[in-house]
């Protein structure tokens, strides 16, 4: 895992991708940059004790099943992996909730992060897909020729692309 020079929000483990991916995460935070988008890194690589730490903090606020369509169970995030990462835009006001979909960050990477080789991994009007509601600031790295490839065909989720079945569900 390496830190992506990049503008983070976060120090320690959060602040790491691994390589691929930090390293096209460079290039999608400048491209942002260009664009007079401002764009930071919310949260990179996580420890399965991290992940575990946050799921719980779900269920025990919401409940089990209400966490689960929100928060990957320990040993099942992309976090854990170093292919994902969630971007803010450094007001914070919107960070993690529905309306960040509507500041310039999440726009702006709706329509461009293809071209980087990320997509929206969890989109609108998925859930019964992936699993969860609509994260507009989570993004994983799948190269720029399959995440172009999905974007030309209007493919929304990596369930349907691989032609895998729905998960709404851990069962
Ligand atoms: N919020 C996403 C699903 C995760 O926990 O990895
Ligand atoms: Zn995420």
């Amino acid at each position: 895992m390496v830190q992506p020079n990049v503008q983070p929000a976060v120090s320690g483990e959060a602040s790491l991708l691994n390589s691929t991916t930090a390293g096209a995460a460079e290039r999608l935070f400048a491209a942002a940059a260009s664009a007079g988008v401002i764009m930071t890194l919310a949260s990179g690589y996580r420890s399965f004790q991290t992940q575990a730490t946050i799921y719980s903090g779900y269920v025990n606020t919401r409940g089990q099943a209400s966490a689960d369509t929100v928060s990957a169970r320990p040993g099942f995030s992309e976090h854990q992996t170093g292919w994902a990462f969630d971007i803010g835009d450094g007001g914070g006001a919107c960070s993690f909730e529905p309306c960040f979909a509507e500041q310039p960050a999440a726009v702006w990477t709706k329509g461009n992060a293809y071209k980087y080789g990320f997509v929206v991994r969890y989109p609108w009007m998925h859930q019964e897909v992936t699993g969860y509601y609509y994260e507009s600031w989570h993004l994983r790295f799948i190269g720029v020729e399959a995440a172009t490839d999905m974007a030309n065909r209007g493919i929304a989720t990596l369930e349907e692309y691989f032609g895998l079945e729905a998960a709404p569900s851990y069962s």
